[in-house]
């Protein structure tokens, strides 16, 4: 089983004359939650469907669990656990874990027994079913964490990640900038590095915010 459960190398991907990424290498560890973050435009939607094999890249290889996926369809990716998350939303300490994750089903459908079969899914890809009816107050750190990953996969949400609400949660931040990866580090540091700053001011200003 190797260490880096997600990887890319070296991954570009054009649209027309229009780079959306530009050498992207990126690994993820296993157990690591790594939020990729960006100004508008950066290339993280864009990287985030090459991870899924929603478009094919211009060049570069995508790697999961140690495995050369770059040819293989998003159904063939999914089945080996690639999943897309967007928005990632605080959890109720006084409701279970299983109610928690109703809630963001519910977003998707209004059928009870949808929202429950699709809760308990999540929870069990998330590693967290055996802890279905406790309530979310008693689980440790770790699996509140996932708890906030399985209410936002639940909720298939179409909505990009939140800075504030993204960083708390996550071990690494890596930071895409014009379709290059600007800087990786520790979300606390990545939040205070001038570059960073630079780059969302600049989009800022150029968006006239
Ligand atoms: N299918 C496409 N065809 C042409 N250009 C595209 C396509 N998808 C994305 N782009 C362009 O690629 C660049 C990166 O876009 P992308 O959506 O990946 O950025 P993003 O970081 O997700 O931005 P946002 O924060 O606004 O969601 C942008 O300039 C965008 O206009
Ligand atoms: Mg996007």
């Amino acid at each position: 089983m190797s260490e880096t459960l997600l990887e890319t190398r070296g991954v570009w991907q054009r649209f027309g004359g229009l780079v959306a990424n530009s050498d992207v290498s990126i690994k993820v560890g296993r157990g690591e939650i790594v939020g990729l973050i960006g100004p508008n435009g950066a290339g993280k939607s864009t990287l985030f469907n090459l991870i899924a094999g929603v478009l094919p890249p211009t060049q570069g290889s995508i790697i999961f669990d140690g495995e050369d996926v770059t040819k293989l369809p998003a159904t063939a990716r999914c089945a080996r656990g690639i999943g897309r998350t967007f928005q990632v939303v605080k959890s109720f300490e006084s409701m279970t874990v299983i109610d928690n994750v109703i809630v963001g089903a519910l977003i998707r459908t209004t059928v009870m027994r949808e929202a429950r079969r699709k809760a308990h899914e999540v929870l069990k890809f998330c590693g967290l079913d055996a802890r279905a009816d406790v309530l979310a107050s008693q689980l440790i750190p770790s699996e509140k964490r996932r708890l906030e990953v399985a209410r936002a996969l639940a909720t298939e949400p179409k909505v990009e990640h939140v800075m504030e609400i993204v960083m708390p949660l996550v071990d690494r931040a890596i930071v895409l900038d014009l379709g290059k990866v600007l800087t990786e580090g520790k979300p606390a540091d990545v939040v205070r590095d001038p570059k960073v700053i630079t780059a969302y001011l600049g989009d800022r200003h150029a968006v006239g915010a």
